[in-house]
This record gives C-alpha cells, sequence and structure tokens, in this order.
C-alpha cells in the first residue's frame, strides 16, 4: 500500500492520518502521543472540534521535528468572510504550536456570520473565501489548501472560477455505508484527493462495520483485524484514511496496513456498493432549510 500520495504542489501527504474529530481534550493529547511514537506523521483536526490546544502541547512533547509531522486543520463556517479568514487561520496555528499548517480545508459547504444564522448569499458563492486562501499560501502560513464535505455540484461552482490554486484535497464521510464511487470517480478525474472520515462507520456503526461477514471472512484470511481490513480497503481506494481513536492499542493497529488481493478487495468494494447509501452524519436539517449536499 502506499504510505503517501503527492500533491499537486509536490508536497508528500501520509496516507493514514490520527483522526481528532470527537477526541475529548483530556484523551486527545495521549492518542496524538501514542500515534507519533507508533509511526504516525499526519494529525487531522479543525478549529470547531476544540482540541486544537492539546494536539498542540502533544506535539511539542513529543520531540517530533514540526517539519516531519502533517499537520491539517478547518476554517468553519462562522469565519468564512474573507476579513475573519486570516484571524481565524492565526488562532488555529497558536494553538497547535505551529507557523504553518500543511493543509487546511473549507470546513463546510456553508457560511454564515458569527452568532447569526446561516447566510444563503455568503454559502452560495465559496470564491471570495478561496482567494483569501490562496493568499494564506502566499503568505507562507499554509502549504496546501483543500475543502470538505463538498459534493459535485458544489465542487464544479468552485472550479469554475479562474483559481490560481485548484482544491488539493476533499475531506469527506466514506465509509461501508456511504462508498460514494461517483465522487471518487470526479475526484479522481480532477486530480482532487479525497480524504475519508468516519472510515469505520462513524461511530454509531462502527460495530455494525466490524460485524460485516465480509469484513470478518477477509479478516480471517489475511490475518489482519477487521479495522485493518477496512483501513486497507480505503488506501486501496485511493484516499487518505483518518481513522479517530483514542485507545492506545487501536491506534497502533490502525496503522499497520496492508494490501488486500484485488479478489478480496473487489468482494468488499461491491458489497458495500450494493445496498442504498447512508450518511451518518447530515446537518443539512440543523444548518440550512434547504439540502446542502444538493
Ligand atoms: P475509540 O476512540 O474509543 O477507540 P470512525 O473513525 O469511523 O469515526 O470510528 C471511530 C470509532 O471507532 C471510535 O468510536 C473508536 O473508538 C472506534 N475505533 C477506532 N479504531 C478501532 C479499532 N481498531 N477497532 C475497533 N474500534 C475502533
Amino acid at each position: 500500500l502506499p504510505s503517501h500520495y503527492v500533491l499537486p504542489s509536490g508536497d508528500q501527504i501520509p496516507a493514514v492520518a490520527l483522526g481528532c474529530w470527537r477526541s475529548a481534550r483530556d484523551d486527545v493529547g495521549e492518542a496524538v502521543k501514542t500515534a507519533l511514537k507508533a509511526g504516525y506523521r499526519h494529525i487531522d483536526g479543525a478549529w470547531i472540534y476544540g482540541n486544537e490546544g492539546e494536539v498542540g502541547q502533544a506535539l511539542k512533547y513529543s520531540g517530533v521535528p514540526r517539519r516531519e509531522v502533517w499537520l491539517t486543520s478547518k476554517l468553519w463556517n462562522a469565519h468564512k468572510t474573507p476579513e475573519d479568514v486570516e484571524p481565524a487561520l492565526n488562532d488555529t496555528l497558536s494553538k497547535l504550536g505551529t507557523d504553518y499548517l500543511d493543509l487546511y480545508l473549507i470546513h463546510w459547504p456553508v457560511a454564515k456570520k458569527d452568532g447569526q444564522p446561516y447566510d444563503k448569499t455568503l454559502t452560495a458563492d465559496p470564491y471570495p473565501t478561496w482567494q483569501k486562501l490562496e493568499e494564506m499560501v502566499a503568505k507562507g502560513k499554509v502549504r496546501n489548501i483543500g475543502v470538505s464535505n463538498f459534493n459535485i455540484p458544489k465542487l464544479d461552482n468552485l472550479i469554475a472560477n479562474p483559481l490560481k490554486i485548484k482544491p488539493a484535497v476533499n475531506q469527506v464521510e466514506l465509509n461501508f455505508w456511504l462508498p460514494q464511487p461517483e465522487l471518487l470517480e470526479y475526484a479522481k478525474r480532477n486530480s482532487i484527493l479525497l480524504e475519508a472520515y468516519s472510515p469505520l462507520g462513524s461511530e454509531g456503526k462502527v460495530k455494525e462495520t466490524l460485524a460485516l461477514p465480509e469484513v470478518q471472512a477477509i479478516a480471517h484470511e489475511m490475518g489482519m483485524t477487521r479495522a485493518q481490513v477496512i483501513i486497507s480497503w480505503h488506501i486501496q481506494r485511493g484516499t487518505v484514511v483518518l481513522p479517530k481513536s483514542v485507545t492506545p492499542a487501536r491506534v497502533v493497529e490502525n496503522l499497520q496496513v496492508r494490501a488486500l488481493p484485488p479478489a478480496l478487495f473487489d468482494k468488499l468494494e461491491a458489497a458495500a456498493r450494493a445496498h442504498p447509501p447512508s450518511r451518518g452524519l447530515n446537518p443539512s436539517t440543523n444548518w440550512l432549510d434547504y439540502d446542502m449536499f444538493a
């Protein structure tokens, strides 16, 4: 399996990251330290996760040089007005204890001003925010930029603009229940790397994923754990994978992956596509009165 992917900038992004969403502040530091010790060199976080300070402390404590670790963060929905972007980025940088990010993503394709409801006009056009992100690259505060939770129409809408820098990645929910083959195909065609969040199926569905007969059979045949089978499948699909865990043994386990033989990969891929897709996370009903995924 590839240990890295190469982005259009030439930077190499490690294929497996420690995901920090839903990691409690009290736990995330230990998880980061365990991960770095186990060989992870990619930490995926976001301002809204509320734990960037703890992640930064753990990085410092680990003694691993900053340039050896890939750090991703995400611009929150309430910080997307161009004048709000740089202060938001500065806050993330200071919490993480660094002067640059390897990757900065627009967290969701929706926008609002702080303390106000979601704003359809701000949401409709991501280009002003994107131009500000391009400026952050020019200033050296960010090495690569991308998006998160964008579907095909939203990506089309963004890349129709005269971009100086194209989105390098799109981080989305990808798992057995939501394999998104069309988006994967589109991303490959447009040289956008997908990153899989909730790769095991998100909190509520992890048990169900690991209990799948296909997964159990492959794990048995390969002498791998069931989580390792799923994580390997993601990398073989050509995406970055972001398993979240705060359990040390699982953090270590999730990095130890290897390729499935094509026949077993195909079996898992077919099973993932054989049922109606279902989303673990759909905040659109809370955030806007229209479907943000449409
Ligand atoms: P925990 O953090 O308590 O170890 P996803 O990344 O798809 O959202 O899945 C995260 C969930 O899966 C968390 O509840 C995490 O639990 C659990 N998890 C992570 N790695 C493993 C693993 N190797 N085996 C079983 N469960 C895991």
